[in-house]
């Protein structure tokens, strides 16, 4: 089948409308997420970062909702509502240094990974409802290294080499209790085309890639 025909395929169709129904409830997650740090952000710099991504992340769910419209797919929730809250107090616990690795290391770097990963092979529609969202997280994930290189500055050596070597177990653990919600997350990705094992194999090559960024120190 090529991909224009499988474009129409009812298994694509499915699994694609799915896969947009969750990264919109993942960006409006982060939009609410975002917008509750705004007010214990340590300074305004992290402020009005935080503030400018929470109007990118409503525009993201704007554009995606509309394109949603079009694409007749299933607006079912794929996340359900006591796991959007799990979610969200989750974040809602974590100090400021755990939110910007949790936020941007986990959830907008490696979760963009993964989304760009399927546009390639995504109809027309689909690929361009994803340029906007796709360009701006690049400007969130720059805003939470950024910051977290800032933070990692401000601390001694011991506490800062402790702190990015527990950075592996954060991103495994936020994995665990994504994983934990049986989302079928491998399916619908395969169901799109995506080959599964090349995807993780992009997101462990990122996460290295993310790590060794964080860990530069600032005067370099
Ligand atoms: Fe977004
Ligand atoms: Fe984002």
């Amino acid at each position: 089948m090529n991909l224009q025909d499988s474009h129409n395929d009812t298994t694509y169709r499915t699994a694609m409308g799915q896969l947009l129904v969750l990264y919109t409830q993942v960006d409006r997650l982060i939009m609410q997420a975002c917008a509750e740090r705004i007010a214990t952000a340590p300074d305004e710099a992290a402020q009005l970062g935080l503030a400018k991504q929470v109007g990118d992340e409503s525009r993201h769910v704007a554009i995606q909702n509309e394109w949603m419209q079009s694409f007749a797919t299933d607006p079912t929730p794929v996340i359900s509502a006591a796991q959007e809250a799990a979610i969200l107090a989750h974040f809602r616990q974590l100090d400021w240094m755990d939110f910007l690795t949790d936020m941007y290391l986990c959830v907008e770097a490696l979760g963009s990974d993964a989304v760009e990963k399927v546009v390639p092979l995504a109809d027309p529609g689909t690929r361009e409802s994803l340029r906007v969202p796709l360009q701006d997280e690049l400007d969130h994930i720059a805003f939470g290294v950024d910051r977290l290189r800032h933070e990692l500055a401000q601390l001694q050596a011991v506490e800062r080499d402790a702190y990015l070597g527990r950075i592996p177990q954060r991103i495994e653990a936020l994995n665990r209790m994504f994983q934990g919600m049986g989302l079928e997350v491998q399916a619908l990705f395969e169901a799109v085309g995506t080959d599964y094992d090349m995807l993780c194999e992009s997101l462990r090559e990122r996460k290295s890639a993310l790590l060794q960024q964080v860990a530069r120190p600032l005067a370099a």
